[in-house]
């Protein structure tokens, strides 16, 4: 199950991904945990010293190793080098298990031990100070899009993504990519703002969409969350001493979060959870095929010097049975 955390900055995505992540490997369940953010701050929000070596290297400088492996022997992808962030996976593609080990996992995940359990951490990298006006968020975060397309997870496995909500990640495909979207709101006006821009774009796609409030404090504030986003707010924490012991560098057992924070947790997964039912892998690898289309013709064609339309395998779709049919690879 891919579930994206979004949000206005500072609403609690990386908190909220953080302790979702915590509840899940607590529970034995395979996670692969993803920031995608421009600011990298989930690594240090599951307790990893973020200068020590034991957080993940950048997806984003691993694109030539993640391409040429992912393209396997596809006949349509002539090269690495023809192969932008939204290029589809087809017949000869590799493609990738939550639980496998690959040359993929190899070079971008790190495990992160969380109490009795354990994850899987991958991340786009930070942006520095010579990506500025050079590359895109798009750049470093089309690594995340290519694994999330090369991707086929089973009900009890999961891929959380803390995301950026800024109108970046609806230049690219990657807000259709989630067979849930937790959009984190604290109630104020401006969280909400970005709750109504998402459902905007979402709506055309047909992205599940559910608001979790954060730092919800009292009645006024549930009240003004139910009137702003209406049946869409799902769930909301409240302000959490555990995070604040946290935020300090002195992370207290899991199982001592707060208990309506953790039932909190509980509703997430639930809701992930029941998303299962609503999985469609032709329509997830029509619209992988639809944000081709469209990045090939504005800028890839023109990169590349190729035609991006031929490498759409128009007889593929991305299921259990291709992934299993394809492996070991
Ligand atoms: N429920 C909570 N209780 C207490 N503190 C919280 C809670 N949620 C978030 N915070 C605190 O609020 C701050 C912002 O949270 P966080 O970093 O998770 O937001 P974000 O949306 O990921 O921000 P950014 O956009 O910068 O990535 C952090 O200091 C975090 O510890
Ligand atoms: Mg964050």
């Amino acid at each position: 199950m891919k579930i994206a955390f979004v949000g206005k900055g500072g609403s609690g995505k990386t908190t909220l991904s953080s302790l979702f992540i915590r509840h899940l490997a607590a529970a034995r369940v395979p996670v692969i945990a993803i920031d995608a953010d421009i600011n990298q701050h989930l690594a240090a929000a599951l307790g990893l010293d973020e200068h020590a070596d034991c957080a993940p290297p950048a997806m984003g400088a691993q694109l030539p190793l993640i391409k040429e492996y992912l393209r396997g022997t596809n006949p349509r992808i002539a090269s690495a080098e023809t192969m932008i962030k939204t290029t589809p996976p087809g017949a000869g593609s590799r493609l990738l298990r939550v639980g496998d080990d690959n040359p993929v996992f190899d070079a971008c995940a790190r495990t992160v031990r969380l109490d009795d359990g354990e994850a899987r951490l991958m991340a786009t990298g930070p942006f520095t100070e010579s990506d500025l006006g050079v590359a895109c968020y798009h750049s470093k975060v089309g690594a995340v899009e290519l694994c999330l397309n090369h991707l086929v997870d089973g009900r009890e496995e999961f891929i959380v993504v803390d995301m950026t909500a800024g109108s970046d990640s609806f230049a690219s495909g990657m807000f259709t990519r989630f067979d849930m979207t937790f959009l984190v709101a604290e109630p104020t006006r401006k969280g909400t703002a970005v709750y109504r821009q998402y459902k905007e774009y979402a709506r055309d796609f047909g992205v599940a969409l559910r608001v979790v409030g954060n730092k919800v404090q009292g009645p006024d504030d549930l009240a003004f969350l139910r009137d702003e986003v209406g049946e869409d707010l799902l769930v909301t924490f409240g302000h959490s001493e555990w995070v604040r012991a946290m935020e300090k560098g002195r992370p207290p057992r899991f199982d001592t979060l707060e208990a309506t924070n953790r039932q909190a947790l509980r509703v997430l997964h639930e809701t992930a959870d029941a998303a299962y039912a609503s999985r469609d892998w032709e329509r997830y690898t029509r619209q992988m095929v639809h944000f081709h289309l469209k990045n090939a013709e504005s800028w890839g064609n023109a990169r590349t010097g190729a035609d991006l339309a031929a490498q759409v395998d128009p007889a593929f779709t991305l299921d259990e049975r291709s992934a299993a049919s394809r492996q070991p690879a």
